[in-house]
């Protein structure tokens, strides 16, 4: 009976042992498996090539891809594009072995570093160029984080998907592809907000003001003459740090349409005006708006009363910011949100609504205006939104 006790109380601890271990080999199977945002596929060499080529990898560049997975992209991009140096960042311990492995083979050992993070972690500022193998999802969450880390001119390129209403400066098909497609990008320079410059014409100068909205890369605007509004200008584009742009100004009772061009850097635009009676002139603009960093009030005219106070904050290059929903009492951290000089845009979850209603406009000074349009997420589009609604803003502080 004793020894029967015995046998029992045996069984029931090795059984305990057994569970505690198999508990054990759980947990550090889950720190080295993860949980991931994108599941494992790799991108075709063609493709690799085709992306690279897209984004005009070359000496010098600084290449990060967001989930590396085997490092094929990396090592390609060092091994046969000559870039300068290249991060892969992948949760997946395995993967990174793969990609370490990858990299030996090609003697560009020495240039490339892996880290093992979560791509929304990781540091990627140093980077000139983003390559990604996401999710149409993954990629919108990724979005702000291209904004906020990467300077003016730097080129992400996408396999596959896109970046909703941040439309493509150029897509490419290709049949090795998913979905046939490549994205690419170029995070645009900070237009939004007013500029300033002097002419010096032979009949005296002329002072300008040119007052610009911006979302991502699609800006339109007007000009304003030594004080006379010339209404709006026309064919406005901007690719990185290159933004151009025609108005029809009155320069001194004389009326001329002129082509203006020039490259953008922090507060100045420095390029050439040419001007249709056959003058050219150096065209260097000042940015002359504040960041519009601080609470601001909004009034808002919608389906829904989605009126309340904005909080906008930079920490370094991060922005956070939240907005109270007065009606409902609630305050909503803002994951989505974007500064280009005085121009912004955020999006606000609509709560317990499968919508969002996305504002775009201006703050400046100490007041400001915009549209809002509501949307329900759809990974497929449209993604012309419809910006029915508007609203005013004011500075509280
Ligand atoms: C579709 S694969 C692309 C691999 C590689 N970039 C290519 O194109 O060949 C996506 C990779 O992202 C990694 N991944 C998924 N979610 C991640 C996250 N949140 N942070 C870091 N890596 C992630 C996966 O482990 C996987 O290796």
């Amino acid at each position: 009976m004793l020894q029967r006790t015995f046998y029992r109380a045996g069984a029931l601890a090795a059984a305990v042992v057994l569970v505690i271990g198999l508990a054990i080999i759980a947990g550090y199977a889950d720190k080295m498996h993860p949980e991931l945002d994108v599941p494992y596929e790799p991108t075709h060499p063609a493709v690799i090539k085709a992306m690279l080529r897209l984004a005009n990898v070359g000496k010098g560049d600084v290449v990060y891809d967001l989930g590396c997975g085997d490092g094929r992209i990396v090592v390609t991009a060092l091994a046969e594009f000559g870039a300068a140096r290249a991060v892969g960042i992948d949760l997946n311990p395995q993967r990174l072995k793969e990609a370490e492995e990858r990299a030996k083979g090609t003697g560009v050992f020495d240039k490339v570093r892996y880290v093992q993070g979560n791509i929304m972690e990781v540091d990627a500022s140093p980077a000139n160029v983003v390559t990604m193998y996401l999710l149409d999802s993954v990629n919108l969450m990724v979005r702000p984080k291209l904004f906020q880390e990467l300077a003016p001119g730097s080129r992400c390129v996408a396999h596959a998907f896109h970046m909703h209403d941040w439309k493509q400066d150029k897509i490419i098909q290709h049949p090795k592809a998913r979905n046939n497609r490549i994205s690419f990008w170029i995070i645009p320079a900070h237009l939004g907000g007013k500029w300033k410059w002097t002419t010096a014409t032979a009949s005296g100068k002329i002072e300008n003001i040119l007052s610009l909205n911006q979302t991502f890369q699609v800006v339109d605007g007007t000009i304003a003459t030594d004080g006379r509004p010339s209404g709006s200008i026309q064919n406005p584009y901007v690719s990185g740090k290159e933004f151009s742009f025609s108005a029809n100004i009155h320069a001194k009772g004389q009326a001329v349409r002129v082509n203006y061009k020039g490259i953008a850097e922090g507060n100045t635009i420095r390029g050439t005006q040419e001007w249709s009676n056959g003058q050219k002139y150096v065209w260097v603009a000042k940015h002359i708006s504040q960041s519009p960093q601080g609470k601001w009030e909004l009034n808002v005219a919608g389906p829904v009363n989605l009126s309340g106070k904005l909080s906008l904050q930079r920490k370094g290059r991060k922005i956070q910011a939240t907005y109270f929903v007065k009606s409902e009492g609630r305050e909503a951290p803002l994951k989505d949100v974007y500064i280009w000089g005085s121009s912004v845009y955020f999006r606000i979850p609509m709560y317990g609504r499968e919508r969002l209603a996305v504002f775009k406009g201006t703050l400046e000074g100490n007041s400001g205006n915009g549209k809002m349009a509501v949307i329900t997420y759809s990974e497929e589009g449209p993604f012309d939104f419809n910006y029915a609604y508007s609203w005013t803003a004011s500075k509280i502080q």
